[in-house]
């Protein structure tokens, strides 16, 4: 603003230079018209009077009293400063003197002194009507004279007329208030002469050379522009010149800078109020509305504290923002809800997939291994009943060929003996049918097993020795385990539990068969139970390799699994979690990769299936 305000007046102190050369360039053209109109008149008044029948006669009788009244009657009419009648000779007869503004004196003093019109007129009235001549002095100023001859009846010149204007006193005042501007008038050396203000009459001669553009100069102090007018004259070039100050400018200046300065302040302060309500009452509400903004942009959504301000459009929009936001949270609360509903449902519906998958393959198997158990219950049972009578017929035929052998002559029946190895047979038959007792047992036990396991579709509670289950389980993957994976058990004293047996059957296959296959070459799989307070407590570890953090968190869920496509359908786990849970029981895993893995199983005694 104080920036602003000082270019503002220097521009303007600009201007009123520029309008300063302007109005002393129209100054000094107002002055050349002035004194083209002064000589015209001066002509045609010359031209006008010198006709004058009775100023030639008075011419050429010397009849100075005529010619007195005449003159003097002329030049009070007219805007003359002298008039002047000469004879033939060129010697002044009568001369009238303006002084002031209307006072006309004849100049008695002149007329007895045998004053002369200057000779180089004088020569060139012999061949012209009338003549311009121009002078000046500290007396009369710039001085217009213009001169005509006159004539009498026949033509002869009589006589001459001398009429002329002063640029002084009275004139330059009168010139000085219509025009606004000092005015110097200089001699034929251009030495200033006259000067509506005398301090001008020291300028020097320089500063009148040319009609150039106004230029500067100083008086004490005080800057003045002057713009000179060069008048040609028969003695030289004399110079009319147009001086003007800056100072009533300057004041102007001043005063307008005054103005300005305090127009500034005012502004200012204006200003500096204007800012300090805007910032109180727009840009803190808004910058705590964009705020706002960034932080709910940033997916904060937490509801917005903002201040009240007075009311205004701002106060609605920051009302409006926070409902907004409000509004915002509600429907992202009620999103959060369904989403978590859907997750809830997509939960449980894998769930059931996977119970139905679950129940699907059990029935499979479970229809699959009672057929077999069935088919080969009959047949293994009269296998291994018969064969106590294949015993106790094998010895009854041992004896009696000995008997026989006895009774027969020796020698031969010895050799019919050895022949057929009957000591070889009598001692290996009994082992083979010890084996085949053995073999049929064994399969018995399978067959057994295999029935307990399929009643698994049997849901029905009841009582279940948990050892026994174990046994059971392990019979069934023995096989494969008996070739690589030595099998340590370890069995309390347990309490019969109330359970779906085939469902419990199902959780220890599966972990007996993961332990199985989480151990690469040879290992070692520790089965132990035991009783703690109203829960049975079943610990299943392998040396196996283990499980990262990672699989640890996952092997609950559905269809999880790290086996390749084909090996593993991830099932076996989140169908023994869902079985655990059912009877109130829990199933918690440790594992170290690389070292192996223990499932904890803990169930209710008394679970209310
Ligand atoms: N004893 C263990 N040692 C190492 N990893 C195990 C063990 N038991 C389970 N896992 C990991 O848990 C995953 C899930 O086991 P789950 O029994 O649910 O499915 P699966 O064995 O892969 O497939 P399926 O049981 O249908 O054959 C396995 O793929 C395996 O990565
Ligand atoms: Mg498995």
């Amino acid at each position: 603003m104080a920036v602003l305000t000082f270019i503002s007046i220097r521009q303007f102190e600009q201007s009123i230079k520029e309008e300063m050369h302007r109005r002393l360039d129209s100054n000094r053209r107002e002055l050349s018209a002035l004194l083209t109109e002064i000589e015209n008149y001066l002509f045609d008044f010359g031209q006008v009077k010198s006709r004058d029948p009775n100023l030639a006669f008075g011419m050429s009788l010397n009849q100075k009293s005529a010619l007195r009244s005449k003159l003097s009657d002329w030049i009070v009419d007219s805007k003359l400063s002298r008039l002047s009648a000469f004879d033939s000779t060129g010697r002044l007869l009568i001369s009238y003197l303006r002084e002031g503004n209307s006072v006309i004196k004849s100049q008695h003093s002149l007329e007895n002194a045998d004053v002369f019109i200057p000779e180089a007129v004088r020569e060139e009235l012999e061949y012209k009507e009338h003549v311009l001549y121009r002078d000046a002095s500290r007396r009369f100023g710039l001085e217009l004279i213009t001169y005509n001859r006159v004539h009498n009846s026949s033509g002869k010149v009589v006589g001459f007329l001398e009429q002329s204007i002063n640029l002084s006193g009275e004139y330059l005042k009168d010139l000085k208030e219509r025009l606004l501007v000092d005015l110097v008038v200089t001699d034929s050396q251009l030495n200033p002469v006259v000067s509506t203000d005398d301090q001008f009459l020291q300028i020097s001669p320089g500063m009148f050379t040319a009609n150039q553009e106004p230029s500067a100069f100083k008086i004490r102090d005080l800057e003045y522009f002057i713009a000179p007018l060069q008048v040609d004259a028969r003695a030289g070039q004399f110079a009319l010149a147009a001086v003007s100050s800056l100072e009533g400018s300057k004041i102007t200046v001043e005063r307008l800078t005054r103005l300005l300065v305090s127009v500034s302040g005012v502004l200012i302060f204006i200003l500096a109020v204007t800012l300090m309500a805007l910032s109180r009452f727009v840009v803190k509400p808004l910058n705590e509305l964009v705020v706002a903004a960034e932080r709910v942009a940033g997916g904060d959504y937490a509801p917005l504290k903002l201040r009240r301000w007075a009311p205004s459009e701002i106060e609605r929009l920051s009302v409006s923002f926070g409902q907004m936001v409000a509004r915002i949270n509600e429907s992202r609360a009620q999103l959060q809800e369904k989403v978590q509903q859907l997750q809830v449902a997509n939960e449980n519906l894998k769930e059931t997939q996977a119970q139905l998958v679950h129940s699907a393959k059990m029935v499979g198997l479970g229809q699959l291994v009672a057929g077999i158990a069935h088919e080969l219950n009959n047949p293994i049972s009269f296998v291994y009943a018969n064969i106590r009578h294949l015993k106790e017929h094998t010895a009854k035929l041992f004896d009696t060929i000995k008997e026989f052998s006895a009774k027969a002559g020796v020698k031969e029946a010895q050799a019919i003996l050895s022949k057929n190895e009957f000591e070889y047979i009598e001692a290996d038959l009994p082992k083979l049918i010890s084996s085949f007792e053995e073999g049929s047992q064994r399969v018995k036990e399978i067959v057994t097993g295999l029935r307990s396991f399929s009643r698994s579709e049997d849901q029905q509670a009841h009582g279940f020795d948990v050892n026994e289950g174990l046994k059971t389980t392990l019979s069934l993957i023995s096989g494969e385990l008996k070739t690589r994976i030595n099998v340590k058990t370890s069995f309390g004293d347990l309490p019969e539990i109330q359970c779906v047996s085939g469902q419990i059957n199902q959780v220890f296959m599966n972990i007996l068969t993961n332990a199985a296959q989480a151990i690469p070459g040879e290992g070692e799989i520790s089965v132990a139970t035991k009783s703690k307070g109203d829960f049975v407590i079943v610990e299943i570890a392998d040396n196996g390799e283990g499980m990262s953090a990672e699989t640890q968190k996952r092997i609950f869920e559905p269809f999880y699994t790290t086996k390749p496509v084909g090996e593993g359908t991830g099932l076996g786990l989140s169908i023994s979690y869902s079985l655990i849970q059912k009877h109130g029981g829990k199933i918690e895993v440790t594992s170290k990769p690389g070292k192996g893995t223990k499932f904890t199983i803990s169930l209710p005694v008394s679970a209310n299936v």
